[in-house]
């Protein structure tokens, strides 16, 4: 098909090329932006973990979580069920809760968040959690 080069057809393609143009250029913008924002999250995580940027490479070394959680039944269940999703620190930084807030937790994280955990189980790591962020 011949394409003939009509004053419309040339406002469509300069349209097209000013818009590659301009697209380019946020994308350079956006590039540039990236790179910038390296050095203040460097910063910000500076203390026991670190992040560093060499390049375009950027690496972080997390600090492994502790497991030193107490002996008692449920510790396993608590460890390998309740690490699925997030880490144990985001549970063990919340304050000592009663026994019902703990089940209403497990339960939250079963009914609304889809944790594979059956109610045998939920029973043994609510123990768990009042032995160890129980509210006395
Ligand atoms: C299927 C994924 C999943 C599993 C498994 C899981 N959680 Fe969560 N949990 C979440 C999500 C999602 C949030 C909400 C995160 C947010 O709002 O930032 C959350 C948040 C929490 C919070 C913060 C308070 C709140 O209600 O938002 C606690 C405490 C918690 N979980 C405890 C547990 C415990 C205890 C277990 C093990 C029984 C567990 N989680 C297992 C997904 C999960």
């Amino acid at each position: 098909m011949e394409i003939k080069t009509t004053g419309h057809a040339f406002t469509f393609r300069s349209t097209t090329r000013a818009l590659l143009v301009l697209g380019f250029f946020l994308f350079a913008i956006a590039c540039k932006q990236e790179t910038s924002v390296a050095p203040p999250l460097a910063d910000k995580v500076k203390g026991e973990n670190t992040f560093s940027a060499k390049g375009s490479v950027k690496e972080m070394s997390i600090t492994p979580e502790t497991t030193n959680f107490p002996e008692h039944e449920g510790r396993s269940e608590f460890m390998s069920y309740c690490a699925i999703c997030h880490s144990l620190r985001y549970i063990t930084t919340q304050p000592d809760f009663s026994k019902k807030i703990w089940e209403e937790e497990v339960h939250k994280m079963v009914a609304k968040y889809s944790a594979p955990i059956d109610s045998a189980t939920c029973n043994k790591i609510v123990d768990y959690l009042m032995v160890i962020k129980g509210a006395k």
